[in-house]
């Protein structure tokens, strides 16, 4: 899927498969070796949060935002910290870091 050298500590990755209205839009984040996963796409409207990594709003380490309405969400949990998502969140996708390589975790 990606590798932790590709994410700057703080720092954000988009991560896609397939194509067109098939596509998996994942956004990978990353605090130290934790890495964190959430479907692009914002809980309000369900469209993605943003087109391209560069144009994601985020605070390394503390939350991100939706482009559309701004919508704020939790780093760690995406949860909705603000904005037109109250009560819900994004979809999480378990992730882990093994040596270098950021895989989806195994259900524990
Ligand atoms: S579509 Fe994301 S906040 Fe409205």
């Amino acid at each position: 899927m990606a590798s932790l050298h590709e994410l700057a500590d703080g720092g954000a990755l988009f991560w896609s498969q397939g194509e067109g209205k098939q596509t998996f839009r994942l956004i990978v984040l990353r605090s130290g070796d934790d890495v964190f996963g959430y479907v692009n796409r914002c809980a309000h409207f369900g469209v993605p949060l943003a087109e391209k990594v560069e144009q994601l709003i985020f605070k390394p380490s503390q939350s991100l935002s939706c482009n559309v309405h701004y919508a704020r969400y939790g780093w760690r949990d995406g949860s909705c910290q603000d904005g037109e998502c109250d009560g819900e969140g994004l979809l999480l996708v378990p992730l882990e870091a093994r040596d270098d390589a950021v895989v989806i975790s195994a259900p524990q």
